[in-house]
């Protein structure tokens, strides 16, 4: 019902009142003329061809649509284009320039995705954590990943990897 929800708005969504908004991502300034109710996760994939933050729940549940405003992890899928501001937004691909900040390093040692389509969540809200506390417990990794699904279960290596990368 949910993904029925998302589907229809997002077919709609041309029908609604337009509006100009200026974003900074990843370092660059973009112009976009949209809804200003469209999720910024919709901004980045349909009107940017930033495809690396994915669509999982649409609903703040999975973690699969997480990128940064101004470093801090957010769920892309509920936040609106009008509520974004000043704020800078980081997606996967601003993550780092040569994909060797110290989370994708780790998760590269330790191989940690599966089928992939939650990693770039995961690895933006691992980013998120080790910024704010360089190095996290265990249990502060749990509840700092807990909103982030894997359904292919990769959850052990995650934590191996954000432990890893806390020691580069
Ligand atoms: S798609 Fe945003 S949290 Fe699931
Ligand atoms: S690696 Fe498949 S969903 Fe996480």
């Amino acid at each position: 019902m949910v993904n029925l929800i998302a589907y229809f708005y997002h077919q709609t969504s041309d029908l609604a009142t337009m509006a100009q908004f200026n974003l900074s991502i990843n370092g660059k300034q973009r112009q976009v003329d949209v809804d200003p109710n469209t999720p910024l996760l919709w901004v980045l994939r349909d009107h940017l061809n930033l495809l690396g933050t994915k669509y999982g729940c649409g609903v703040a549940m999975c973690g699969a649509c997480t990128v940064h405003l101004n470093g801090i992890a957010m769920r892309s899928c509920t936040l609106p284009v009008s509520a974004v501001g000043n704020q800078e937004v980081t997606t996967i691909e601003g993550l780092s320039e040569k994909g060797d900040h110290p989370i994708q390093k780790a998760w590269l040692e330790i191989d940690v995705p599966q089928c992939g389509y939650c990693q770039a969540g995961q690895i933006m809200s691992a980013a998120a954590l080790l910024k704010a506390n360089p190095n996290p417990s265990d249990e502060e990794i749990e509840s700092a990943m807990n909103g982030n699904i894997c359904r292919c279960a990769t959850y052990t290596r995650i934590k191996k990897a954000i432990k890893k990368a806390a020691t580069y």
